[in-house]
């Protein structure tokens, strides 16, 4: 089995879900949880429980949340590479999930900004792993160069490379060009329909796939409601669509399970439609919990 090393960013997720409209300037009533996040750890943790072999790197801050967030991956069964920034709390993100289950997020990187390449462990980048980079550790400036570096260790260690686009907003704001630029060699990437848009203006998300398989051989774009679909090139893409859900819970982390789950098969030379197909039944069941990760 093909050993992943997930590099990326380590959160404690605040949910909050309202159960009435949201009273702008008063007061709703909600239930507040607190979980285990970050896109990038999120990622392990589905990998983990799915039974892949799973590193992560990251940094936490020296805080009972950091404690806690390091268990917690290894509970998950995740080799978790964590790095103690002496000064930085650990990221911390608020969800606000409204009354009708979409889902806002207000993140506070933490020591996740901090990420540096020292922190990156060599022993993992060996020939026949993966690497799977994280969106956000590129995209925020200050743990680009760590980012970089990962790409750098993997290329020159023959690693398979696949990134993921974070979130929209971000993306935008860090530009299309010098995303598609700094990840251009990785071999698979993983997007969902407003990051596909930000990176080709396209509206149409088979169309976006299209162009980006100029800058990637493999793409997937996540489509919400509609599944997933994956091109290579190749006049048709192959679609999956989503299972129906009798109740979601909480949409967070639907796209990072989705990731994992689309990672292992892939990896593992299936179809890319078993690879959709399974990537859309860990998002169902990230969506039918609270939080974004397993319930172990
Ligand atoms: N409304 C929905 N109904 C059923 N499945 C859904 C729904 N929204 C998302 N999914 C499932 O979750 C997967 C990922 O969702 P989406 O396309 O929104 O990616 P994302 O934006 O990265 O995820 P998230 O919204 O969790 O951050 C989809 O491919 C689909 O399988
Ligand atoms: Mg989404």
């Amino acid at each position: 089995m093909t050993r992943i090393v997930v590099v990326g960013d380590l959160m404690t997720d605040t949910v909050a879900r309202a159960t009435l409209p949201l009273a702008r300037g008063s007061d709703t009533p909600a239930t507040v949880t607190m979980h285990g996040g970050g896109s990038g750890a999120n990622i392990a943790a589905w990998l983990a429980v799915e039974g892949s072999e799973v590193a992560f790197v990251g940094r936490r801050g020296a805080d009972i949340a950091g404690r806690n967030r390091d268990m917690e991956l290894m509970g998950y069964g995740v080799d978790a590479r964590l790095v103690m920034d002496p000064e930085r709390p650990t990221g911390t993100c608020v969800v606000m999930v409204t009354h009708k289950g979409d889902h806002t997020l207000l993140s506070d990187p933490g020591a996740n900004a901090a990420l540096s390449r020292d922190d990156l462990p060599e022993d993992l980048f060996t020939p026949g792993a993966h690497l799977h980079l994280s969106g956000y550790t590129l995209i925020n400036a200050s743990s680009r160069p760590a980012a970089l570096a990962a790409l750098s260790l993997a290329h020159d260690a023959d690693m398979s490379v696949s990134v993921d686009g974070a979130s929209a907003a971000p993306l935008e704001r860090m530009g299309a060009e010098p995303f598609l630029e700094f990840t251009n060699g990785a071999h698979l990437l993983v997007v969902n329909e407003a990051q596909a848009h930000v990176l080709t203006g396209r509206e149409e998300p088979a169309q976006a796939a299209r162009v980006l398989t100029a800058w990637y051989p493999e793409v997937v774009v996540k489509l919400g409601p509609d599944g997933a679909l994956y091109a290579n090139g190749r006049p048709e893409p192959a679609h999956a669509p989503a299972p129906a859900l009798d109740r979601a819970v909480d949409g967070t982390g639907g796209g990072d399970a989705f990731c994992a789950g689309f990672l292992q098969p892939w990896l593992d030379k299936k179809p890319p439609y078993e690879a959709l197909v399974n990537g859309c039944r860990l998002a169902s069941s990230a969506r039918s919990l609270v939080g974004p990760r397993p319930v172990l």
